[in-house]
Parts: structure tokens; C-alpha cells; sequence
């Protein structure tokens, strides 16, 4: 049996990951800062680790608890992330460092510890967003998110052959994340997406799941959009 690590799992996308993998025949592995990590690795007869990606302590736990477990990991998904949105002139510089350093230190660090017991033939899943195209009032994540594609592509030539590196960038997803926006900003996106509808967490669990498996062998150093169609404007 295989086993995956996804981040930020405790909710939405990130449990939403952990749950299709499950499906999928993996042994999983459930990380998240969040206390409610116990209950939802419980849900899922999945192992919980409450720790924090973006601390060394936090990646040291981790790495602790892979390395006990004997298990070697097939699928690493980098899933955790926050947003502290403020319009550019209101926007701190300990909320523009917070936001990058765990969107995109955390993606980084968390995957140099864990490379060495990744399996040969493993996939590292980063997960962006759309946002990296610019977004008025987010440009502390927006860059985060665009260094995620940067690091995505430069992981991929590292770690090649040995490990394949992908990310998925979702659209506008309806997650405690994006409930916490106002009604009418919320309203305005949902109206310019070609197909609809925002986007569900399995939408982008799909996608993930299929970057992690051996579907998508020769596919390494690519981002896949997954917003509805709404990258294009
Ligand atoms: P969410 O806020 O519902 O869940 C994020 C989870 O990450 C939470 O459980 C939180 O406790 C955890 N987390 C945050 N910082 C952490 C840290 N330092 N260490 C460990 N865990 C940490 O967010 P959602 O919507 O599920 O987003 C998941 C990912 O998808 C994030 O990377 C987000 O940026 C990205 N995304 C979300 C979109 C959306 O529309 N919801 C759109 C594009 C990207």
C-alpha cells in the first residue's frame, strides 16, 4: 500500500485531497495546524500530524512522524495556505512576509524535507491559484501563489527524474476561505466563470489526484488551471 502527505488538511480543498486519495487505495497522512486535524484523520482512518509547515519545529514533526512510521510516501500534496487580503496601500509588511512565507517557504521547505523518503516515481502536488494572474486587494497571495508556479517548475528540474513536481491552480472555490469574502465580491467572480458555477473542493481533489498517480507518469513541471475557465480574463 502507498502512502500520501496533504497539508492544511483539517478542511476544505486539503480534506477534500485527502479524501479522494483515500478512495484512491492510499494510506494517509493528514497535516494541519488546526486541532480539528484529530477529527478529520478520523473521518478517514487517516493518521493526523497537528503541526505548523511554516515553523522548522512544525517541519521537523513532520519529518519525525514519516520517518517513524517506516512508511515512504508516494504523494506529497503542498495544500496549505492563508490569505490576508488588503488594498496595496494598507497592506503591512508582516502580513505581505506572513502570507508569502507560508504559501510559498512553507511549499518550499516542507518538500526539501520530505523529498528523502519520497518514493522513486513520487509526485509533489503544489497547489497555487488562479490568483497568480493579479487580483485588486490580494497581492500579498498573488505573489505568493505566483512563486508557487516559479518553485513548482524549478522543483520538477531538481528532483528529475527521481520525483515528478505539478500543481494545480483552482479558480474561485467555495471553501471557509472564500465564505470569508464579502457577499458581493463573491457574487462578481462567481458571474465571470465560463462554466457557471464556483468550483467545488473535489473539483480540484480530481485534478490532484491524478497529477499524484502513475496516469500522469511523463507530466512534470505543469500547473493545470482548474477554474472553470476563468484564467483566460
Ligand atoms: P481553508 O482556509 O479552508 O483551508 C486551509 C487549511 O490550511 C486550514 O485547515 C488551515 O488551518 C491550514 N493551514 C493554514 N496555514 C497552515 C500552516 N502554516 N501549517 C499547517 N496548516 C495550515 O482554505 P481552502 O480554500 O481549502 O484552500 C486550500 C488551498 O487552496 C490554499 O493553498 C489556497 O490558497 C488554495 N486556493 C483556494 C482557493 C479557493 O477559492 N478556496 C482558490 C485558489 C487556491
Amino acid at each position: 500500500m502507498t502512502t500520501a502527505l496533504v497539508t492544511g488538511s483539517a478542511r476544505g480543498i486539503g480534506f477534500a485531497i485527502a479524501r479522494r486519495l483515500s478512495t484512491a487505495g492510499h494510506r494517509i497522512i493528514m497535516v494541519d495546524l488546526n486541532p480539528q486535524i484529530h477529527d478529520s484523520a478520523a473521518t478517514l482512518d487517516a493518521v493526523p500530524i497537528q503541526a505548523d509547515i511554516s515553523t522548522i519545529e512544525g517541519r521537523d514533526a513532520i519529518k519525525d512522524a514519516v520517518r517513524s512510521s517506516g512508511q515512504t510516501l508516494k504523494v506529497l500534496v503542498n495544500n496549505a495556505g492563508i490569505t490576508r487580503d488588503a488594498l496595496i496601500g494598507d497592506m503591512t509588511e508582516e502580513t505581505f512576509r506572513l502570507v508569502t512565507r507560508i504559501n510559498l517557504g512553507g511549499c518550499f521547505e516542507l518538500t526539501s524535507a520530505l523529498a528523502p523518503y519520497m518514493v522513486d516515481g513520487g509526485g509533489v502536488v503544489n497547489i497555487g491559484s488562479r490568483a497568480h494572474l493579479g487580483n485588486v486587494g490580494q497581492f500579498n497571495y498573488a505573489v505568493s501563489k505566483a512563486g508557487v508556479v516559479g518553485l513548482t517548475r524549478s522543483l520538477a528540474l531538481a528532483y528529475a527524474p527521481r520525483l515528478r513536481v505539478n500543481g494545480v491552480a483552482p479558480g474561485f472555490i467555495a471553501t471557509d476561505m472564500t465564505d470569508a469574502m464579502p457577499a458581493h465580491v463573491r457574487e462578481r467572480i462567481i458571474s465571470r466563470i465560463p462554466l457557471q458555477r464556483p468550483g467545488r473542493p473535489d473539483d480540484i481533489a480530481g485534478a490532484v489526484a491524478w497529477l499524484g498517480s502513475d496516469n500522469a507518469r511523463y507530466v512534470t513541471g505543469q500547473v493545470v488551471y482548474c477554474c472553470g475557465g476563468r484564467s483566460h480574463g
